[in-house]
């Protein structure tokens, strides 16, 4: 008898460690998780850019993330309108991302508008005009999705002007979507945003140059939510911030550089690893390889 109950007793505790383990493996997993934020790619088969940005996607594929997010200029350019060009900047690029061993979500830059510049042949009654070309290959450019109690926006930060440039923008229609989509999520949930033009930057006052025009009005309607973070690009420059002891801002670099061809600002070529444990997030600037690649060929071409 006395056995019976030592076997049973047995078979309690290594069940009631299993179980217990099971559950701080469940824990870890659902409030633990890593993404990749890879900005201003710039991709066209020029400059050797396709070599420049697979660094990118293998480095990523070592580290693994659960996804990546991508900060816009994805390709170079399609602004002043030559279709064929156009499509097939955007079909490389398509191309490329099949790559990446994991989710990824797309987020629109300036160079992605098409055939917005007055030099451009096509106008407006194009189907492809604007954000027409990157819909037609990579689809809304601006959208919402959940990831292990997170929340993340992408929106799309661009608009054009009446003299037909472009602008940092969020247009109404964006804003009511954003609204609704705010309804949905608890007050408690954090928050990322993704945006390509920066919505807060010290741009303003280093280069004069404007950010987002209307940012204020994204912040007005997410004041009463949990927001942790804004990922922003265009720059091609790194700047980190933190406000109120509320939520983080990181513009984050680039993998382009300078057009392929250097540093930009003094900021080298990379992504961002973000890595989320429970509510506290951190921030790795990760070179893919491409300035020490970039300099061997320079060293090659010299000789
Ligand atoms: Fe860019």
């Amino acid at each position: 008898m006395k056995k019976k109950l030592n076997i049973i007793f047995l078979v309690i505790l290594v069940l009631s460690i299993h179980l217990s383990c099971q559950n701080e493996v469940k824990n870890e997993d659902e409030t633990s998780f890593e993404f990749a934020f890879l900005t201003d790619i710039h991709i066209k088969p020029e400059m050797d850019a396709p070599k420049g940005f697979q660094m990118a996607i293998d480095k990523v594929n070592v580290l693994n993330p659960d996804f990546v997010l991508t900060g816009g200029d994805l390709v170079y350019d399609v602004m002043r309108g030559n279709k064929e060009r156009g499509d097939s900047l955007f079909s490389l690029y398509k191309k490329m991302i099949t790559g990446f061993n994991m989710p990824l979500y797309n987020c629109i830059g300036n160079h992605d508008l098409f055939a917005i510049y007055e030099e451009s042949p096509e106008d407006e009654s194009h189907p492809d005009y604007k954000y027409g070309m990157y819909e037609r290959y990579l689809g809304d450019t601006y959208y919402s999705f959940d990831h292990k109690g997170w929340h993340f926006i992408v929106l799309n930060s661009l608009d054009v002007t009446d003299n037909k440039r472009y602008k940092g923008f969020f247009h109404e229609e964006q804003l009511k979507w954003l609204e609704n989509d705010l309804l949905k999520v608890n007050l408690a949930t954090p928050i990322v945003i993704t945006t390509h033009i920066p919505m807060i930057s010290a741009r303003s006052q280093i280069l004069g140059r404007s950010n987002s025009i209307n940012s204020h009005e994204v912040f007005k309607l997410i004041e009463d939510h949990n927001l942790k973070l804004i990922l922003q690009g265009h720059i091609h420059w790194t700047e980190y911030g933190y406000v109120n002891d509320k939520f983080h801002y990181l513009t984050g670099g680039s993998i382009a550089g300078n057009g392929w061809k250097g540093r930009r600002h003094n900021t080298k070529e990379g992504f961002t690893l973000v890595k989320v444990r429970g509510e506290s997030i951190s921030l790795d600037y990760v070179d893919h390889g491409w300035e020490k690649e970039r300099l061997s060929k320079e060293k090659v071409v010299s000789k």
